[in-house]
């Protein structure tokens, strides 16, 4: 009969793994830490709602935009009694993605930039290299001592 188009209402590992194209150790780890659950049949396997696919997509994605876990699970405990994101949800964090990412793309810019003056420079001085003093700190303090370690200065003379 219609058998061929009953719905599976859940998943094994194995099947998630498949389904999500997420390996099945990638998918413990997620479930060790909080971020999606399962119950346990009468044998002792998981077994995963449908619903967990879109939550392993909402991992997988922030994930991909370079956001840690910890925050990913921390968006995930704010919606209501464990709720899979909705189109409303995903919309409302990955603008708060964005912004995250942004910044990070500006950093990152003026991290290439700085390693661009340092190729070729060889320097490697703690006090004046752009990169190992980038906000030149040093030169915000008062005179005297600044730094406790100085690799130019040798301290057994
Ligand atoms: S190594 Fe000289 S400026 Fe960075």
């Amino acid at each position: 009969m219609g058998a061929m188009t009953v719905q599976v209402r859940e998943f094994s590992v194995g099947q998630l793994a498949h389904r999500s194209g997420v390996a099945v150790s990638a998918l413990h780890f997620y479930e060790r830490q909080g971020l999606i659950s399962s119950r346990r049949t009468a044998g002792n396997q998981r077994r995963y709602s449908r619903d967990v696919l879109r939550r392993v997509a909402f991992i997988r994605i922030s994930q991909r935009v370079g956001i840690p876990l910890a925050m990913i699970k921390r968006a995930l405990d704010e919606l209501p009694a464990e709720r899979t994101p909705t189109r409303r949800d995903w919309a409302r964090l990955s603008k708060s993605w964005e912004t995250d990412l942004t910044s990070r793309i500006e950093e990152l810019t003026r991290l290439r930039d700085n390693l661009t003056d340092c190729i070729g420079c060889g320097c490697l001085s703690l006090s004046t290299c752009v990169l190992a003093n980038p906000k030149d700190e040093l030169g915000d303090h008062a005179a005297g001592p600044q730094r406790i370690f100085d690799p130019l200065v040798d301290e057994s003379a």
